[in-house]
This record gives C-alpha cells, sequence and structure tokens, in this order.
C-alpha cells in the first residue's frame, strides 16, 4: 500500500469553493487539511484546520504550507510554478509542475493538444496588435480574443465582431497588451465536459460527461449526465482520457468541450482540478468529484462513478444578492429549498458582487431534464 492514508495532512493552493468542497470531502474521509489563499477568510478557511495567508506566486508560503503537508494539491490553475517547485520540495504536488506549466498557457495548452492529435477549433497565438489584427481576419472576423494567462468565467476574453464594435486594436488594449490566444467564434450546439480522474499509480476513472449552460461567458447550470448520444459520448471519453495520459495528470483533469452546429466535438480548455460542472456529481454519482479528488492525489484506489439518478446545479451569483440600486438583498432560499430534491451549498463569501459565484442549488430528477427544471424553477423563486 503506497497511498497516503486518512489521518494524513492535505495541502491545498487555494481556498475558493472547489478547495472548501475538497477540504469537506477530504475531512469526510479522515484527513486533516491546510490551505493557502490570499484572502484569510476565503470560502475553504471555515472547514480547514489551517490557513496560510499567500498569494498566487509567494513561493515562501508555497514552501511553509507544503512543510506540515503529506501531499499537496490545488484548486486554482493560476499557482505559479515556483509555489508548485517550493512545496515539492517538501511535499509530492499533485498534479506537477510539468501539466501545470502547459495548461496554465492558453498558448502552450492549445499547441500542446494540436500536437496531440485532440480536436481544436482554428486559432492563432497573438503577441501584438498587428498580429491580432491579422488573426482576426484570417480566422472570419468573429472571434474571442483570450488573454494567454490568467483569467476565468469569462474575464480576460474580450469578443470581436458579434455587433458591438470592438476593435482588433480597443481589444489588445483591453486585455493589458500581453501574449493572447484569438480563436474563431464557433457556432455551438452544445457545450460538454468530462472529468477524468487519474492516481500516481496511472488508474483512471472519468465520469459521464455533464451538459453545460452558459450566460455571458459563464456557467449557468449543469447537468450529469449529458444525454449526448452513445457515439458522440465514446468520443469525448477517448479525448479526455488521452489528454489526461498524455499530461500524466495526477489527480483530476476537467476537460472543456464543444458540439459544433456542423456535428464537430471540440476541445476548449483544461483545468487540473475540480470543476464547477461537476458540483452535481455529488448528487449525480456513487462517487463526488471532490471525493475523487482526494483519492486520486493521496494515490488510493478510485471511486465508483456510476451515475446513481440525474442530478443539476445552478450557480448563484452575487447580482441575487444585489438589488436594482446595488442595494443589499436577501435572496429567498426558503423558497427554493421548500421544492422536493432541491439542495444549497453556499461558500460563505463575504462580499457579493455582480458575476462572483456566491453558490449553487442543485436538484435530482427522474431525468436529466427534470432535475434542469426543478433546479431552475427553485433560481427563479430566490
Ligand atoms: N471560440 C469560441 N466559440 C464560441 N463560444 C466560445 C468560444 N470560446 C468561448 N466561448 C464561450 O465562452 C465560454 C467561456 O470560455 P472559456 O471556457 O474559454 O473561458 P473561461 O474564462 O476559462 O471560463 P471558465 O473559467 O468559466 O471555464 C465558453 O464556455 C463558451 O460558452
Ligand atoms: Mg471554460
Amino acid at each position: 500500500m503506497t497511498g497516503i492514508l486518512p489521518g494524513a495532512t492535505i495541502g491545498i493552493l487555494g481556498g475558493g469553493q472547489l478547495g472548501r468542497m475538497t477540504a469537506m470531502a477530504a475531512r469526510s474521509l479522515g484527513y486533516r487539511i491546510q490551505v493557502m489563499d490570499p484572502d484569510p477568510s476565503c470560502p475553504a478557511r471555515f472547514v480547514v484546520d489551517a490557513c496560510f495567508e499567500g498569494g498566487w506566486d509567494d513561493a515562501r508560503v508555497a514552501a511553509d504550507l507544503a512543510r506540515g503537508c503529506d501531499v499537496v494539491t490545488l484548486e486554482i490553475e493560476q499557482i505559479s510554478i515556483a509555489c508548485l517547485k517550493a512545496a515539492a520540495k517538501y511535499a509530492p504536488v499533485r498534479p506537477g509542475a510539468g501539466a501545470m506549466r502547459i495548461i496554465q498557457d492558453r498558448i502552450l495548452q492549445k499547441n500542446w493538444l494540436g500536437d496531440h492529435g485532440a480536436p481544436i477549433g482554428a486559432w492563432r497565438a497573438v503577441e501584438s496588435e498587428a498580429e491580432l489584427a491579422d488573426a482576426v481576419s484570417a480566422l472570419g472576423d468573429k472571434c474571442f480574443v483570450k488573454s494567454a494567462r490568467g483569467g476565468y468565467d469569462g474575464r480576460s476574453q474580450v469578443k470581436i465582431g458579434f455587433g458591438d464594435a470592438t476593435s482588433a486594436a480597443e481589444a489588445w488594449r483591453l486585455l493589458g497588451g500581453k501574449p493572447c490566444v484569438a480563436e474563431q467564434a464557433l457556432d455551438l450546439e452544445k457545450e460538454i465536459s468530462v472529468m477524468v480522474a487519474r492516481a500516481p499509480n496511472g488508474e483512471t476513472k472519468s465520469f459521464a460527461s455533464a451538459l453545460n449552460h452558459h450566460e455571458n461567458q459563464i456557467l449557468d447550470w449543469s447537468v450529469i449526465p449529458s444525454s449526448i448520444k452513445p457515439d458522440l459520448e465514446a468520443r469525448a471519453q477517448q479525448i479526455a482520457t488521452g489528454i489526461a495520459a498524455g499530461l500524466e495528470i495526477e489527480g483530476l483533469l476537467a476537460v472543456e468541450m464543444f458540439v459544433t452546429k456542423g456535428g464537430e466535438l471540440l476541445v476548449n480548455e483544461l483545468a487540473p482540478r475540480p470543476h464547477n460542472s461537476y458540483h452535481a456529481s455529488e448528487r449525480a454519482c456513487v462517487t463526488s468529484q471532490f471525493e475523487q479528488a482526494v483519492r486520486a492525489v493521496c494515490d488510493l484506489p478510485l471511486g465508483d462513478v456510476s451515475v446513481v439518478q440525474p442530478a443539476a446545479i445552478a450557480n448563484l451569483l452575487g447580482d441575487l444578492w444585489l438589488g436594482k440600486d446595488g442595494e443589499a438583498r436577501e435572496p429567498r432560499l426558503d423558497r427554493a429549498l421548500a421544492i422536493p430534491g432541491v439542495g444549497l451549498h453556499l461558500y460563505e463569501k463575504h462580499k457579493p458582487r455582480k458575476g462572483r459565484k456566491m453558490g449553487h442549488l442543485s436538484a435530482v430528477g427522474k431525468t436529466p431534464d427534470e432535475a434542469v427544471q426543478r433546479v431552475l424553477t427553485a433560481k427563479e423563486l430566490l
């Protein structure tokens, strides 16, 4: 038995909601947990043994965290390589710096995907305003421009050619004049994701795909299973597990994918950590993504990923806590919770802001559609 057994201490780089829910699963299994986050009252703070205050590139604090840990994992891909290397002096870091270096830079990530035969949409790496202008015309004038580094929930992205007259020059300026990728805007039929867990011993299990609906480039709701056709599901699984094996992931890898109106299946991006689109795994699957993350990074046998019942989640953004003029309001959580089958997660974030993920509702149903309808009905009542 080579695994890191319950009773040991897990370190998590990042203490947001993903770190918090991973910590809660780790606690159930009997682990001790400490996190590193720039915010001393981050969401994980309230469920862990210790919180180290440090930014994503604070290698000294990452080393301090790792010194007291048996294994270190992460919940955000912006953690600097220097932090990962500093932590690795004291404890295994999973996923490791090799995979993280590729994933945290959109240019390296897309080149890696292309080189390894994963299907991706048309794109260009861009390092100047002139290159961006060229890329936009080469890609057909309608583009998503995304910073190579940083950015989540649609931040650090600018759309070009969608009616509002954003020029390449303006987009370059809005993104801070830093390297970025220009992607052809695809005509999407739907979006799915596949979560893969891979243990250091090579054991791999992937969950049934999730179907994801975005509003303004932020995940709005998600459901497991996705109900896509079996041949598409098989291809999605093959692509996702192939990428996890190629990157030698230790831990979780979420693979976001587009299904285009033309029937193509294309990889959007990778996330080496628990993913918002698998929050419903807590209710849909025998093993949740959070428990699976703990099992994978501790090199324990991976849990059963079978779907027990369809389940959906709907994100609750800070907007719900803000009235029309920005004044505070309380969403009617009691009304949502009165619907049979509806559950609630709140992340204990103290300041609601527009677009900030504060929590999510979940619902089960006899079918994926029913689960989605139920969770959306509950959200309407807030
Ligand atoms: N090339 C594209 N064509 C069409 N839609 C796109 C494209 N790129 C992004 N989108 C839309 O914007 C959403 C967010 O894009 P992306 O996943 O790249 O951003 P992100 O900021 O990393 O988001 P998150 O952190 O929520 O995953 C996608 O899920 C999709 O709905
Ligand atoms: Mg995304």
